[in-house]
């Protein structure tokens, strides 16, 4: 089984989806670096004061900040781990690789319109992370997480507006990754269509 897993894919694609049922069935630890930031933001932290601007208008966190994160974090993992969220950026990508072999890179492939009626029906649990789509995948109980109890609330970065500067953002900064780890013959592409156990089923064929 493949072990050191990057998730690629733009806003929207899947991948916390994914990469928390890679946790939960296979047993990987997720290092997601949006819900690390958030968790920073919310408790006031240095980090999350710098990171909370770049965050609410949908850019990107500055490289610095993100890959001395990343490397306090790998160092404590055991086991198999799954990169969600990480690396953004051509140089992100470069630091990762100075810390540890990339054995896969699955790329979710979905298309505008669909990411655009997925990040703003997207509600999420700002204790567990869990994330719920209205229609999708609706919690059992209106509001509240099925998996910890808590109030769900909709991410600011999930209101329209930003959402297509995180588009653009992601064609910009992140497509390139897609050649980056091809060009290494590491990358496998998915279609991120389908229900959730349908793309779940190609994710663990590819991982194995
Ligand atoms: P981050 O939290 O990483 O956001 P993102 O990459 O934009 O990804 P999302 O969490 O929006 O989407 P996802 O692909 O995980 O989809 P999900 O599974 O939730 O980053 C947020 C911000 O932090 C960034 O904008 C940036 O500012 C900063 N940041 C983070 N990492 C950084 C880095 N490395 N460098 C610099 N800055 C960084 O699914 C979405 C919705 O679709 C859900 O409602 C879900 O239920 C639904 N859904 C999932 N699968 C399906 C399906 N098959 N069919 C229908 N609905 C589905």
């Amino acid at each position: 089984m493949k072990t050191k897993i990057v998730l690629l894919g733009p806003p929207g694609s899947g991948k916390g989806t994914q990469g928390e049922k890679l946790g939960s069935e296979l047993g990987y630890t997720r290092l997601s670096t949006g819900d690390m930031l958030r968790e920073a933001v919310r408790n006031g932290t240095p980090l999350g004061i710098k990171a909370k601007e770049f965050m609410d208008s949908g850019g990107l966190v500055p490289n610095d900040l993100i890959i001395g994160l990343m490397k306090e974090k790998i160092s404590e993992v055991e086991g198999g781990v799954i990169f969600d969220g990480f690396p953004r950026t051509v140089e992100q990508a470069d630091a990762l690789e100075k810390e540890i072999e990339v054995d896969l890179a699955i790329n979710l492939d979905v298309e505008d319109e669909e990411l655009v009626a997925r990040l703003t029906n997207r509600r999420s649990c700002p204790k567990c992370n869990a994330v719920y789509h209205l229609a999708s995948n609706p919690p059992r109980k209106e509001g509240v997480c099925d998996k910890c109890g808590s109030a769900l609330y909709q991410r600011d970065d999930d209101k329209a507006a930003t959402v297509q500067n995180r588009l653009k953002v992601y064609r910009d900064n992140t497509f390139p990754l897609i050649a980056y780890y091809k060009n290494k013959g590491k990358l496998v592409t998915i279609m991120g269509v389908g229900s959730i156990d349908e793309i779940f089923a190609k994710v663990k064929k590819a991982v194995q």
